[in-house]
């Protein structure tokens, strides 16, 4: 990789104005790249700490990994996102079409914008490949939700993390065990700054609005206990015979409690395929994807969660809602460690007793976890910006 033109946090030599004019001499620009679902709620507190902050200039480049109103249009939206600066529109593909196609057409962006930063969020296609650009361009790289992993080396976003964290300058980590094993594998600890969790900015900016759709009453659920059910990991959804298990899981646990179910177009597609309908006994609701205050509003006020997602990991964590994750291992042990989330083997009856339990025990108080504070993209500006630290 390329020496850098200026260290991080120093502000770096584009955009010189007249040395008489008022206001700062110079400008960073950063560029922000997205594509998928979740990194749209990571971006958006960045979004909101740099307008209108002098001597920053924000080009945001959305990839059109996700391009469903659903999955993506609906989270601009929600959460006040301006249109982005470039759209791509590399939609759906094998892993190898999809991240060579945004790598493809984001190398002229990253050359015509000459950023100081290349901002990549989490550890989806669109991640990974706007760094392998960046980093062959000599642009420095700062990745928000850095020094995660699973050790699951077939989940292609162990892939997409491991390989954006060697190639990144600046690693913003969510919690101390992100610094851990970032350390582990031999990055700089001054590279490394633990500034907390991002997504929480963009839960306690937006609980409020969410509270106030009362998305359950949309279900017949007012002051009603209800679960919420999330699956789309490949493991989970590709291979029939999980699916079916999962699916009949469900099926059973919804003969105690409603399951609200938003699926993901790649579940949806496997659902239909496999020909999977819910017996007669059992309120399994199989909806369209939800809206980021929507989703948010559900399961803020859910008795259980149930998903294969990152994000809800981590947002049920927040809230004090009970999770299960149906994955045998977790990026995010914090939420397990401290937070209200239990993994559990995606089997039926696994499921089906895992539930039964979080039914019958009292809901614990929420865990406060170590700068999941909301003031994540604060601490990501200030370093950036204003050559602060966080250790
Ligand atoms: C991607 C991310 C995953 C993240 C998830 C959130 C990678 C490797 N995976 O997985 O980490 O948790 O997003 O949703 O980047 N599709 C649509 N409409 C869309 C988007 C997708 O119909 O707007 C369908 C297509 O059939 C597509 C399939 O969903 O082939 C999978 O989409 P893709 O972006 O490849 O992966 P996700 O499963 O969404």
């Amino acid at each position: 990789m390329l020496v850098p033109a200026a260290g991080a946090g120093q502000p770096p030599s584009s955009g010189f104005q007249a040395e008489t004019e008022p206001g700062p001499l110079l400008t960073i620009t950063l560029l922000s790249v997205v594509g998928a679902r979740p990194n749209f709620m990571k971006l958006a507190p960045l979004a909101r700490a740099v307008t209108g902050r002098s001597g920053v200039r924000h080009v945001i480049v959305h990839t059109g990994q996700h391009y469903d109103a659903g999955m993506s249009d609906a989270f601009f939206q929600d959460l006040a996102i301006r249109e982005p600066d470039y759209h791509l529109d590399v939609g759906s593909a094998s892993h190898a079409q999809q991240t060579a196609a945004i790598m493809q057409r984001i190398e002229p962006v990253m050359v015509s914008e000459r950023p100081d930063f290349v901002l990549v969020f989490g550890d989806v296609n669109s991640t990974v490949a706007a760094a392998l650009v960046a980093a062959k361009l000599g642009i420095q790289i700062a990745h928000v939700e850095a020094g995660l992993r699973s050790r699951d080396w077939s989940m292609p976003e162990e892939i997409n993390r491991v390989v954006t964290d060697r190639l990144s300058d600046l690693l913003f980590t969510p919690s101390r065990d992100g610094n851990a094993n970032l350390l582990a594998e031999g990055v700089p600890s001054d590279r490394i700054h633990f500034v907390g969790n991002i997504m929480i900015d963009s839960l306690v900016y937006a609980l409020p609005s969410a509270r106030g759709l009362r998305a359950p009453d949309h279900y017949g659920l007012t002051g009603r206990p209800y679960v919420v059910a999330t699956l789309h990991r490949p493991s989970n959804v590709d291979d029939a015979t999980s699916l079916r298990a999962l699916f009949r899981g469900l099926e059973a646990v919804a003969r105690d409690l409603p399951v609200i179910f938003p699926l993901h177009p790649r579940t949806q597609g496997r659902i239909a395929a496999e020909g999977l309908v819910s017996g007669a006994g059992s309120d399994l609701r199989l909806i369209e994807p939800v809206g980021y205050l929507e989703m948010l509003s559900l399961v803020a006020d859910a008795t259980l969660v149930i998903t294969d997602s990152g994000g809800l990991q981590e947002e049920t964590t927040f809230l004090g809602v009970p999770c299960i994750t149906v994955r045998e291992n977790t990026e995010r042990p914090i939420t397990c460690l401290q937070g209200t989330n239990q993994l559990v083997s995606p089997a039926r009856d696994a499921l089906e007793r895992a539930a039964r339990e979080v039914f019958s025990n009292a809901r614990r108080s929420p865990a406060e976890i170590e700068r999941w504070d909301g003031r994540t993209a604060e601490r990501i500006v200030g370093v950036l910006v204003g050559g602060e630290a966080y250790r």
